[in-house]
């Protein structure tokens, strides 16, 4: 017990949420640059363009080999040794953005300034609501002008029900951007455009009273101290347990592009951000600390070649300590693995990885054995919960051009939904593939590889459903009854559990009144079928 505990104390393992363009891919560079894990700035942006030059499969395949080492980007800063989990944000967006989301341990939050809180952080932001992950946001173009900052955090509170406490506060923006002042460290930082990798040290202002504050900020002084007068007076104190339980976000201001407020985010994440902590199974709390060694599949990777079905499969380790060539059971299909040639993904490059830690993404190749959501571990029997397929919100009826290769759509489409590339739902009533996603890639990603590796020659056509609602009760009668006087829009998914398909959020609102007694989930955790750990 506990020898590990030096090594998971110093992880922090979190993902950025955001919206496409708020400047995730520019705070991220300067992230792994202060990590010394990228030597100029415009490595991740050049890799950025490439994978958006073109969205066509075989763009998407060949950037493979790319997103894979930026899915996972491991760097040093300071004592801390942070794994930063890639979040797909533009045409990619999927489950994969929300599953990535189910393994860390924190999060953080960029937000445009002009814009505010926008849809796809909101959307993120549910999912890191269901594990209660804490979070730290980062109010980016601070060069530019936009919304007040106090009705950024106003925004930000009443669309994501998170109560906001500044930790740094703009003196002005756009042209009359002068920096932030530091509320805790109470210092001020000048703001000075271009700084790539340069850091200037703030000017410590104890008492904002003081005229060098005058001095430096001119006419902008007294609107700082008005402004502090009044967030002093309005804004809840720091309280770390609340950051803690995901009931409060610590914002700071600053431009990613500029280099400004960067630093003093990132000390501050480091210190306060939590360390790998304990992970919910089936049967109990698994402890980081443990010595066994015991870890879940979050995503999974086609490999470059796709004649060889070679995957990767994500593993995020929740105990113990991982070493070379280390026995673990794979539970769901009862078999010793042995790690021999594990990948651990550095910031911009794999590496053969001769150890790891709770915190850490282990990357495991495999020919399509292992699922989302399979659980690693050396002795006992486990399965890690919290690794759930989400409703999709668009689908496709496919259908296929050559009836003789129905065999093969079938086990193509049972691989991809174990690789949760896909949802794959069969309506009650009929015979149709439904395949329902997140992200709209998800579908040409499908298709191209149904056709490449498992040669069916299929089309897809529009299909009338917009929403979808796993539906359960404890009831078994109100549920055969909903089923029977629903059947046109129910379907089972590929783990036999039922969905509720339909046309709008109105629908399932109606639908939802006029069933009391069944449950309509946006989630489904594992089934029961997994629980069972069969043999
Ligand atoms: P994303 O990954 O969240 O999609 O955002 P990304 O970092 O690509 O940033 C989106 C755009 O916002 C980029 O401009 C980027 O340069 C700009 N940006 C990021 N941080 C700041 C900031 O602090 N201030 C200002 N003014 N702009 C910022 P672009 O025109 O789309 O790309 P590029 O031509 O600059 O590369």
């Amino acid at each position: 017990m506990r020898n590990n505990k030096k090594e998971v104390d110093r992880r922090r393992t979190f993902g950025i949420i955001s919206h496409p363009d708020a400047g995730k891919t520019t705070l991220t560079e300067k992230l792994l640059l202060y990590g010394g894990a990228i030597q100029q700035a415009g490595a991740v942006k050049a890799r950025k363009a490439e994978r958006y030059a073109t969205s066509d499969w075989m763009a998407v395949e060949k950037e493979r080999g790319i997103s894979v080492t930026t899915s996972v980007m491991k760097f040093n800063y300071r004592d801390f040794e942070i794994n930063l989990l890639d979040t797909p944000g533009h045409q990619d967006f999927s489950e994969d953005t929300y599953r990535v989301l189910t393994a860390v341990d924190s999060a953080l939050m960029v937000i445009d300034n002009a814009k505010g809180v926008e849809l796809q952080t909101e959307k993120l932001m549910e999912v890191c609501r269901m594990r209660n992950t804490p979070i730290m946001t980062f109010i980016n173009k601070l060069d530019r002008e936009g919304m007040a900052p106090l009705d950024i955090l106003d925004d930000i509170e009443s669309k994501l029900q998170i109560e906001c406490t500044p930790l740094s506060w703009p003196v002005g923006m756009g042209k009359r951007f002068k920096g932030v002042y530091n509320l805790y460290k109470k210092e001020l930082h000048l703001f000075a455009p271009g700084g790539e990798t340069r850091h200037r040290e703030g000017i410590l202002i104890n008492d904002l009273s003081v005229s060098t504050l005058d001095e430096i900020l001119g006419s902008q002084a007294d609107e700082l101290r008005a402004d502090i007068e009044l967030i002093e007076g309005v804004a809840d104190p720091f309280d770390l347990g609340h950051y803690l339980k995901g009931n409060q976000t610590p914002v700071f201001f600053g431009s990613a592009i500029n280099n400004f407020g960067v630093k003093e985010m990132l000390d501050a994440f480091v210190e306060t951000a939590p360390a790998p902590g304990s992970r919910a199974s089936v049967t109990r709390d698994v402890s980081p600390y443990e010595e066994p060694f015991s870890g879940f599949a979050f995503k999974i990777q086609a490999n470059m070649n796709p004649a060889h079905r070679d995957r990767i499969a994500f593993i995020r380790i929740c105990s113990g300590k991982f070493t070379r060539g280390m026995k673990a059971v794979h539970h769901r299909i009862g078999k010793d693995v042995t790690f021999s040639n594990a990948t651990i993904f550095m910031a911009n490059a794999c590496e053969n990885v001769a150890e790891a830690y709770p915190g850490d993404i282990i990357g495991i190749h495999n020919h399509g054995t292992i699922k989302i959501g399979d659980t690693f571990s050396e002795k006992e029997l486990l399965k890690f919960c919290g690794i759930p397929n989400f409703a999709p919100e668009f689908f496709r009826k496919v259908i296929l051009k050559n009836p003789m290769k129905a065999k093969h759509l079938q086990k193509g489409l049972t691989h991809l939904a174990e690789e949760g590339v896909v949802q794959v739902f069969r309506p009650v009533a009929g015979n149709d593939y439904i395949l329902g996603a997140v992200g709209l890639l998800q579908f040409d990603i499908t298709m191209a590889r149904l056709t490449s590796e498992y040669g069916v020659d299929a089309v897809y056509e529009p299909v009338d459903y917009h929403v979808a609602r796993w539906v359960a009760s404890d009831d078994p009668k109100k549920m055969a009854d909903f089923e029977q006087k629903n059947r046109s829009n129910i379907a089972v998914d590929a783990e036999g559990a039922r969905a509720y398909l339909t046309t709008s959020e109105w629908q399932l609102d109606y639908c939802i009144k006029e069933w009391p007694g069944i449950a309509f989930n946006k989630t489904r955790e594992i089934s029961e079928k997994d629980l069972l750990f069969q043999k």
